[in-house]
């Protein structure tokens, strides 16, 4: 198996909902305007406490700072597993379960915090900058290490990595165990062909920036229905993915969005009862790996503030049940 470490320097931030106006100029430039920006790596995701922006430098200069950008101070990089087609897995799982086991529970016990951003074409594991050289070292391994330098893949030669070494001799802290909540919402991950984003212009536009202040009702978090708004949509590297939950889905055009053939539909788990931080290690391992030993797929969104994974609706019962129970620390 290969892991690509893509040319892409990415920088994590959130948007006050109240400041959303400031901000509709240049996101509807990044989402739309293609040639006007030079960004290739953008996400933007609404929860009820914010917009996660994702997005890579040229992006980031877009937007203007102000008490409503919440910026993470650090650079961060997207790795990719990309599998080379000969390694059959018996498992037919997808999303971040297929990594729980070779990037995401090594990384967590060499304590390197991730961020996690799955879409409909792929997992990208976020680290930081700074954790490079520990991420090289402990997946060199398992994996032929390729860094993207203008277009093409370079190999990573692990000599080169100086201080590659375990940071930590210590154990690892105990790991917290995050409340979670279930929402009643059914979600659905999509994808469409990127020339056809201006023919879905004016739904995209109304359901990301004025889904607050819907023909109906009011309430973001609508207590009474038990549902969360989630919304997320990336443009990476040419690629658009959408995660909407069925009432978003309907107000698109039926036949422009695809999803894959099975047409299934995803219950999300949010991870978290304060807001998580950007410093915490193993929380995706937690989680992960249980899904990963019973073989369920996951999609696994990181936000700003929480952490969301997506798992087929027809498994909630069981990874409800999996995740109340105590939580063992990965194994070792
Ligand atoms: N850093 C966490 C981990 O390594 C995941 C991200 C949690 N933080 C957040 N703001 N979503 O497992």
């Amino acid at each position: 198996m290969d892991l690509h470490i893509l040319d892409h320097r990415l920088r994590v931030t959130s948007i006050g909902k109240s400041g959303l106006a400031r901000y509709t100029h240049p996101l509807i430039k990044l989402i739309f305007l293609r040639n006007r920006s030079r960004c290739k790596f953008f996400s933007l995701t609404e929860t009820p406490e914010n917009y996660t922006v994702v997005l890579d430098e040229d992006g980031f200069k877009e937007l203007q700072p102000s008490e409503h950008l919440q910026v993470e101070c650090s650079t961060w990089l997207p790795l990719n597993v990309v599998s080379n087609g000969n390694a059959s897995s018996s498992s037919q799982a997808v999303g971040v379960t297929k990594i729980a086991k070779s990037v995401i529970a090594p990384l967590a016990e060499q304590h390197v915090s991730v961020f996690m951003l799955s879409t409909y074409q792929t997992d990208f594991i976020l680290v930081r900058e700074k954790d490079l050289s520990v991420v090289i070292h402990t997946l060199q391994e398992e994996f032929n290490i390729y860094r993207e330098v203008g277009g093409e893949y370079v190999p990573v030669n692990s000599q080169d990595m100086q201080n590659g070494l375990q940071r930590n001799g210590k154990d690892a802290p105990k790991a917290t165990v995050h409340p979670v909540l279930i929402p009643e919402n059914h979600f659905c991950v999509m994808s469409l062909d990127p020339d056809t984003l201006p023919t879905i212009a004016t739904t995209l536009i109304d359901v990301l920036f004025y889904s607050s202040s819907p023909a109906g009702s009011g309430s973001d978090l609508n207590q009474d229905l038990e549902c969360v708004k989630f919304f997320s949509f990336s443009l990476i590297d040419g690629y658009v993915s959408l995660v909407m939950d069925t009432d978003a889905q309907r107000q698109f055009p039926a036949d422009l969005l695809f999803t894959s053939s099975s047409g299934e539909l995803w219950r999300m788990v949010r991870i978290g009862g304060q807001p998580l931080g950007f410093d915490e290690c193993g929380i995706v391992a937690q989680i992960s790996q249980p899904l990963a030993d019973s073989d369920i797929s996951a999609y696994y969104i990181s936000t700003f503030s929480f952490d969301h994974a997506l798992v087929p609706e027809e498994d909630i019962l069981s990874v409800k049940d999996m995740l109340q129970r105590p939580r063992k620390e990965p194994a070792r």
